[in-house]
């Protein structure tokens, strides 16, 4: 994966999630179900200089045309991340694990994560820039849309709607044909049985709003 004609697929983001963005973009071309690329991360003003072997550059580093996927967990941090890349002249590419058994009828965008064993059924719509986690169930007919963030475990019922810059946290249930508002949290464990309206936090079974989600952020402590 390392010869120097290649063109070069960059992860923005080191942290958990970049690392097993790496992963599924090594799998993925070693299936064949993704372009040959030499693989690097960025991360804006780091000090590394490589993460497990693969270096870390500025995004100023990069090359015009290149693609990249963005690898952080935060779906406001997604957004950003993605119009500072495009911005710089990267393309968005989808990063889709070979374990993952994703519909011929559903369709993905440009610049999603879909992680190893998830299961994308038909009609299912992945917006731009969204990450599906390890073994999440995205079932038919249902939409997330951009920068929308689905941790693993997640299970969305059929023709569930989670709006932009949403975020559903590991092991969620979520009952068919509701909808998750734009920017919402909907906490890990969760069942969520109502809709959930617009920039608040759900929690716990039946899941019910604790608080708005004023500061629009998931991972407070880690930034990760
Ligand atoms: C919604 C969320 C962001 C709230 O986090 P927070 O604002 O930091 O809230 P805290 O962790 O301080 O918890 C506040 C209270 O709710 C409780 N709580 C937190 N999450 C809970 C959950 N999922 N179900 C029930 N109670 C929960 C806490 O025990 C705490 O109770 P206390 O006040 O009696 O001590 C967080 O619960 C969550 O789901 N994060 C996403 C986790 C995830 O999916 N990670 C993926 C990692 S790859």
């Amino acid at each position: 994966m390392s010869e120097p004609g290649l063109p070069t697929w960059y992860i923005y983001g080191a942290g958990g999630l970049g690392v097993e963005t790496l992963e599924i973009c090594l799998s993925a071309m070693a299936a064949g179900q993704a372009p040959q690329c030499r693989l690097s991360f960025i991360v804006d003003g780091s000090e590394q200089t490589e993460v497990l072997g693969y270096p870390v550059v500025g995004l100023e580093a990069c090359k015009p045309g290149s693609p990249v996927t963005i690898a952080v967990g935060e779906p406001a941090a997604r957004a950003k991340l993605a119009a500072r890349a495009t911005a710089a002249g990267l393309r968005l590419a989808s990063a889709i694990a070979p374990s993952a058994v994703v519909s011929p009828s559903a369709t993905v965008e440009e610049g999603v994560i879909i992680a190893p064993l998830c299961s994308v059924q038909a009609r299912a719509f992945i917006g731009r820039n969204a990450a599906v986690n390890t073994m999440a169930i995205v079932g038919h007919d249902v939409r997330v849309e951009e920068d929308g963030v689905i941790s693993s475990m997640v299970n969305l019922g059929g023709a569930v709607t989670v709006a932009a810059r949403a975020y559903v946290g590991m092991g969620a249930l979520i009952r068919e044909n509701l909808s998750i508002g734009a920017d919402s949290i909907v906490s890990m464990g969760s069942i969520v049985h109502r809709e959930v309206p617009e920039a608040v936090i759900v929690m716990g079974d039946p899941a019910r709003v604790i608080r708005r989600n004023e500061d629009k952020t998931v991972f407070r402590k880690t930034g990760d």
